[in-house]
């Protein structure tokens, strides 16, 4: 009873709020609609947020494992530069200066490789002229020196000086071939005055010593000389290892008749030559009786001796050709007229 007339008296109320108040509800409930779609939309980007992001966190750790990678191989080479560069004592001076006063006994690979190679005709000395075949050549290696060879100059360079033993000081000497070689220094030592003659420039200089930059064939002098030497180098004239042409077959035998006819009669000539059977390759000439007898027309021939390698160290006399090795022949002769 109470409810209805409550009812009864709040109508006219609500006649008047009601239309208000669906307005307003309807305005909530399309607020709440666009409310719903945009957070829709939030949740969406949000969610397309999250997906980028976690793209480009894959994107990010690949790079710094590609990164990481490539610093590792660099840090590998790195090392192994490193490594190697104190290996040949690039770089650590101190290492090479504690070997240049040292002990054999701290002679590493790397130093002794180096040793090694400065003792060859491509060595340092050599690649500025001042190689001077040794008789004995010596080969580097860890804690260690050892000989590894003996060439013919063992007997050629004591036999020059042995013929030319009896020349009065000052006499006039021709050295044919004289680079690479102390004869001609020697010689001039010794109170002789020498011409050394060769196509490449004899690099020691001496009062005594006079240096023509040439080929023997084409030689010119004012005066002859007392004596010539012509130590390991007719053989090679005129070949290709010397800038030699086929044109230049003959090219030992003009230089023989060239050095006798600067030389005085009666004047000495000492020569040294591979001996063998006769061959011929790029680099030199072998010869046998026959071709030796050539080489000396016209001179007179007071001395000869044969050498032969027995191994890589040792030398001696020979009386006879022995096929199977090395030999070397030493001529001393006198011109005949
Ligand atoms: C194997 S070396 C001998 C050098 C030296 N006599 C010695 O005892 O070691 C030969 C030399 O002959 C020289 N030579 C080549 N052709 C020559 C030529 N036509 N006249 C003079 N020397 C020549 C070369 O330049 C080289 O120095």
């Amino acid at each position: 009873m109470l409810r209805r007339v409550a009812s009864a008296l709040s109508l006219p109320l609500r006649r008047y709020f009601n239309p208000r108040f669906q307005s307003v509800q309807a305005r909530l409930d399309s607020t709440l609609d666009e409310l719903a779609v945009a957070r829709k939309e939030i949740v969406r980007a949000e969610n397309e947020l999250i997906a980028r992001n976690d793209r480009l966190t894959d994107m990010l750790s690949h790079d710094i494992e590609i990164s990481t990678e490539t610093t590792k191989v660099m840090g590998t080479y790195l090392a192994d530069i490193l490594a190697a560069t104190e290996a040949i004592g690039l770089g650590v001076p101190e290492h090479v200066r504690r070997l240049a006063e040292g002990n054999v006994e701290d002679l590493d690979e790397a130093i002794a490789a180096v040793l090694s190679y400065a003792e060859t005709p491509m060595g340092f000395a050599a690649q500025r002229g001042l190689f001077f075949n040794p008789p004995v050549w010596l080969g580097y290696e860890p804690s260690d020196v050892r000989v590894l060879g003996v060439n013919e100059r063992i007997a050629e360079v004591p036999y020059v000086f042995g013929m030319l033993g009896q020349l009065p000081a000052g006499s006039r000497v021709l050295d044919v071939g004289a680079a690479e070689s102390l004869v001609s220094l020697s010689l001039a030592s010794l109170g002789h005055r020498v011409t050394a003659v060769d196509p490449r420039p004899y690099p020691l200089p001496h009062p005594q010593l006079q240096v023509v930059v040439g080929a023997i064939q084409d030689l010119e002098v004012d005066e002859l000389f007392d004596a010539v030497v012509c130590l390991s180098t007719v053989e090679h004239i005129g070949l290709p290892a010397y800038g030699g042409t086929p044109a230049d077959a003959d090219a030992d035998r003009v230089a023989m008749q060239r050095m006798r006819e600067l030389t005085r009669p009666g004047g000495l000539l000492v020569l040294t030559v591979p001996y063998g059977r006769a061959a011929v390759d790029e680099f030199q000439r072998v010869y046998d009786d026959a071709g030796l007898a050539q080489l000396v027309g016209g001179w007179e021939v007071f001395d000869r001796r044969l050498l032969r390698r027995l191994d890589a160290i040792t030398w001696t006399t020979a009386d006879r050709v022995f096929d199977d090795t090395e030999m070397t022949a030493m001529i001393a002769a006198r011109r005949i007229d």
